[in-house]
């Protein structure tokens, strides 16, 4: 079985969906902010403020390169911006089956509105003309990385998610 890989933009429901699927089929579970945070003992936050986007991408980067040696299946989550490298692209297509969940703006403005604070992508921005344009740089390179298109609408609950995930995986 090859490695779940779960895309999309924040607040698409890539971590709760991760985290169910990872339980339901009784794998590990890999969720690549929280691996960083974990190995730079730094919130997503406080590196982008100490060390910069660029530093958090490289980071994701050398991430990817070492979930690829790992041995045995696991579900992986990944940060929102991490198929937008094409080397990371690269990367992805070789560590297994990349899901993308795609939700509409208004979806995700809605789910973003009281925590946007804490995104340091967003923060300082007008919310919806941020998501709606970084929507737009990255919606290729989300569909490029994915094998699979999960569409998330307004009130789908995670068990849905999980359930169509799958669905399109055989799974
Ligand atoms: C980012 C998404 C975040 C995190 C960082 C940058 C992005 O992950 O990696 O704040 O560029 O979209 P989530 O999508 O898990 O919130």
């Amino acid at each position: 079985m090859k490695n779940l890989i779960l895309e999309g933009f924040m607040g698409c429901g890539k971590s709760s969906a991760a985290e169910m699927l990872s339980k339901e089929l009784s794998l590990e579970l890999c969720d690549t902010d929280s691996m960083i945070e974990k190995a730079q003992k730094m919130t997503i936050n406080e590196i982008f403020e100490k060390e910069g986007e660029s530093a958090f991408r490289d980071m994701e980067t050398a991430l990817l390169e070492e979930l690829g040696a790992k041995t045995g299946p696991c579900v992986i989550s990944l940060g929102g911006g991490m198929p937008v490298r094409a080397e990371n692209r690269a990367l992805l297509k070789k560590l297994g089956t990349v899901i993308y969940l795609k939700a509409p703006l208004r979806v995700l403005v809605n789910r973003l509105e009281k925590e946007h604070d804490n995104r340091p992508m967003l923060r300082g921005y007008d919310l919806e003309e941020r998501i709606g344009s970084l929507l737009k740089e990255r919606e290729g390179a989300y569909l490029e990385a994915a094998d699979f298109t999960i569409g998330v609408t307004e009130g789908m609950k995670i068990g849905d998610t999980v359930s169509c995930i799958r669905k399109a995986c055989g799974l």
